[in-house]
């Protein structure tokens, strides 16, 4: 069995994900995947991108000035369907001659249309189907690829793009939703397997993870069913087994998924961006919860709360919660702020959240994003980079919160 080796020094990172830079949808025969033509803010597309595909050398010399030690991107799961394994040979290869530890998402949000209209995470062989590609890219770059993550925010896959609709793939199916939130654990499961069987080096996750707050005394119900849907119904299984007592009747859950999914992992991967605010449902409202604005803190371009200290309550429930948790890294972190020359408000967003990481023990913090990039259904009216992107030219100008990021590793 080949060793375990985590990095053992704290890992500075940036972010990206597949189809949020790539562009080049056609390259190399690349699959449509469900992302190709949802309906996104101002009538924006990905099929061009940040030019990624063809300007990657650019993007890791930015990496290589940054100073980081390791860069999370995603792979292409309609590309690798095509055979095309090619261009991530290339990029790991550029990254590794820059010093750069890589580390690969294998899921991160687009689906295969193909896949998709076999019934995507409704059916349970998408996990199946999943496991088997994460073979074949593992195949490829087990030797190469430092830390490995199957499933990008499974939470996030279930609640918008299966029960809201507010992502591709488009469906709002409340409650009926809950079977994918199964068999996207159980594509992790299986996707762990089939990269341990390749020999790879590391494997965890990048959920994401946000602390749930009652509104008041009375609503501590409310904010622990929402808790159980955001959080815990994707870190009880994969760190203890299990699924919370208020949904796993909802869960097509067959014998030994269980353990297949709670194998052990080298690390967990935290996404955290915000705390949510829970009150009990009104009469009529179908849901244990409601949402209720939190409006005591700074806002993000996006309206969202900035609350450092959510982080910092993450990583500890985290840690009461699991006795057995491995080492926690922070596999995203960041904001999107309109563009300003002094980048203020991005570089204290980074500042606060740099220090909750390092206070509460993680052992890295990856930023999103290195670049401005497609935000799902807001198009690039969010710019979450530390490069600013002028997306009609493809000029790349390093932002101050990049300047300020190079001399933090840096000290
Ligand atoms: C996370 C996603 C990432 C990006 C950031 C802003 O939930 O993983 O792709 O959209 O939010």
């Amino acid at each position: 069995e080949a060793p375990v080796t985590l990095p053992d020094h704290f890992l500075w990172g940036v972010s990206t994900s597949a189809f949020q830079i790539e562009g080049a949808f056609a390259a190399a025969g690349r699959q449509p995947s469900t992302w190709d033509a949802f309906p996104a803010f101002g009538g924006h597309d990905a099929s061009v991108a940040c030019d990624h595909y063809h300007r990657y050398r650019e993007d890791v010399d930015l990496m290589r000035d940054l100073g980081v030690g390791a860069y999370r991107f995603s792979i292409s799961w309609p590309r690798v369907l095509a055979g095309d394994l090619a261009f991530y040979d290339r990029l790991v290869d550029e990254l590794l001659s820059a010093g750069i530890a890589p580390v690969a998402t294998l899921y991160h949000w687009d689906t295969p249309q193909a896949v998709e209209d076999d019934g995507g995470w409704l059916d349970r062989d998408t996990a199946q189907r999943f496991a088997s590609y994460a073979g074949v890219v593992a195949e490829r770059l087990a030797d190469r690829v430092a830390m490995w993550v199957p499933v990008n925010e499974p939470a996030m896959v279930t609640l918008l793009g299966y029960a809201t609709g507010q992502h591709a793939p488009g469906k709002a199916l409340l409650y009926d939703a809950l079977p994918t939130a199964h068999h996207l654990n159980l594509g992790h499961g299986l996707a762990v397997q089939a990269l341990r069987a390749a020999g790879v080096r590391a494997v965890g996750t990048a959920n994401n993870h946000t602390p749930a707050w009652p509104a008041s005394e009375a609503d501590a119900d409310a904010a622990g069913a929402y808790s159980d849907l955001h959080n815990w119904l994707y870190a009880d299984p994969v760190l203890a087994g299990r699924y919370p007592d208020s949904l796993v009747d909802r869960l097509p859950v067959r014998d030994g998924d269980l353990d297949v999914i709670s194998a052990p992992l080298d690390f967990y991967g935290v996404n955290y961006y915000n705390p949510t605010r829970l009150r009990a449902p009104s009469e009529g409202n179908p849901l244990p919860f409601e949402l209720v604005d939190i409006d005591e803190y700074p806002r993000t371009g996006f309206g969202w709360p900035v609350v450092p200290a959510g982080l910092t309550e993450v990583v500890s429930l985290l840690k009461d919660r699991f006795v057995d948790i491995p080492p926690v890294y922070v596999t995203e972190s960041g904001c999107s702020y309109p563009h300003t020359p002094q980048d203020t408000d991005r570089i204290a967003y980074l500042e606060g959240h740099v220090d909750a990481a390092l206070a509460a023990g993680v052992r890295g913090y990856f930023v999103w994003s290195l670049i401005d990039n497609f935000e799902w259904d807001s198009g690039y009216s969010q710019r979450f980079g530390l490069v600013h992107v002028d997306h009609g030219t493809q000029q790349r100008t390093p932002r101050a919160s990049y300047h300020w990021y190079r001399e933090r590793i840096a000290r």
